[in-house]
């Protein structure tokens, strides 16, 4: 069976003043009427019908973020009329790593080994049947064995993600589209090895979505991060269920080294021999994928009036082009500007150069300080 696992313990910082720590993104409505965690949720609705003979089984999905963000996600469920297979809690974050390593022990844990498919919360992807066709291919090679990574054709240099080089072609006669075997993967590359990724036509982007047997990221994980692979076993151990909300033994949990999926466990897999190890894949993904991390983002994937600009409540634009213009409480108006970055809440503003827009975590280092 298909085990979905949404991670949803990010802060969304790039997102400030809408995103704030209390409330992150992942619980707003950036992309659509849907919250972005909804949005994740729904989007493998369709997966068993268009692909009957995949012979897949989807379980409800198991979600991981931040104790305190515990109610705003099960509001989301509950106002959605879904069930949850369980929200496991961390006391506090230890990235993605321990994160999915938590998950996998859930999802083992009656016994089944299920593959996961790993879901960050904070995705928008635009073509959801072609994304379900590749998700059916990962099923079917990671019930296999194999580790699957989904590489989206990069646009830019960007330097906050992982790139994959993609290399042969995998001679699998049941796949809707293609699958390669992954020939390296490094994660947030400075510029120049980026800008020479990027020239060499041979790289895709990590998009952040993984799909493996929870039995093979367990033993991944104990392989090459044996300090987090303990550390979470043993905090999982004492775990306490409270309704749909799961907890570890928080000390423990807390002591846990914090690492990413792509640090901890695909670069080394990537440079390891290939003794004992199992297929690592990489599916490409051509679904209007894009990771809303900043306001720039927002603006590039958002529908845009005839100047340019994208507005959103009760905005006003005189001889204005290429705004990203939110006014939530109150009116909005921009005279005569281009490229800006306006977001109005009760109780903050931003104005950013929209081409500054990954600068937008800056606010929140010094609010951090202040406190
Ligand atoms: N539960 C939990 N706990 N979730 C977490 C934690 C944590 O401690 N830290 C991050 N997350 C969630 C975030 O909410 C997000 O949905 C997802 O995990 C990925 O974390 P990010 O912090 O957003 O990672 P990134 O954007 O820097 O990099 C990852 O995504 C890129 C594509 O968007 C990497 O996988 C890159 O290789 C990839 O290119
Ligand atoms: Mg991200």
């Amino acid at each position: 069976s298909l085990q979905p696992v949404i991670l949803s313990g990010g802060s969304g910082t790039r997102l400030w003043p809408l995103s704030r720590e209390a409330y992150p993104k992942q619980f707003h409505p950036l992309t659509s009427n849907h919250t972005m965690l909804q949005e994740t949720v729904c989007r493998l609705d369709g997966l068993v019908a268009e692909h009957p003979g995949a012979g897949i089984q989807v379980m409800d999905p198991i979600i991981v973020c931040n104790e305190a963000h515990r109610f705003l996600v099960a509001e989301q469920f509950r106002l959605m009329a879904r069930p949850v297979a369980a929200i496991l809690l961390e006391p506090k974050g230890r990235n993605t790593a321990p994160a999915l390593t938590l998950a996998a022990l859930a999802a083992t844990a009656g016994g089944t080994d299920p593959v996961l498919l790993v879901m960050p919360a904070d995705h928008s992807i635009r073509q959801e049947p072609a994304f379900r066709a590749r998700v059916a291919d990962g099923f079917r090679l990671a019930s296999e064995g194999a580790l699957i990574t989904f590489g989206i054709v990069p646009r830019k240099p960007e330097t906050g993600y992982g790139y994959i080089r993609q290399g042969e072609l995998v001679a699998e006669p049941n796949l809707v589209g293609h699958a390669y075997h992954l020939m390296g993967f490094v994660e947030k590359p400075d510029l120049q090895t980026a800008e020479r990724y990027l020239a060499s036509g041979e790289y895709l982007w990590n998009s952040g979505l993984f799909m493996l047997r929870a039995s093979l990221w367990l033993e991944l994980i104990g392989r090459f991060q044996p300090a987090i692979a303990a550390a979470v076993t043993e905090a999982y151990a004492t775990n306490q269920r409270d309704g749909d909300f799961a907890r570890v033994a928080a000390d423990i949990f807390a002591n846990c080294p914090a690492d990413s999926i792509d640090y901890a466990v695909m670069e080394p897999v990537s440079h390891a021999p290939d003794t004992g190890l199992p297929p690592v894949l990489v599916l490409p993904l051509d679904v209007g994928w894009s990771d809303v991390g900043a306001w720039s983002t927002l603006w590039e994937i958002s529908e845009r009036d005839a100047s340019g600009n994208v507005l959103e409540g009760d905005a006003f634009v005189h001889d204005a082009r290429n705004n990203l213009l939110i006014a939530r409480h109150r009116m909005l108006a921009v005279v005569g500007v281009e490229d800006l970055v306006v977001v109005e809440t009760p109780d903050a503003v931003l104005v950013a150069d929209k081409n500054r827009a990954q600068d937008v975590k800056a606010v929140t280092q010094f609010l951090a300080r202040e406190e």
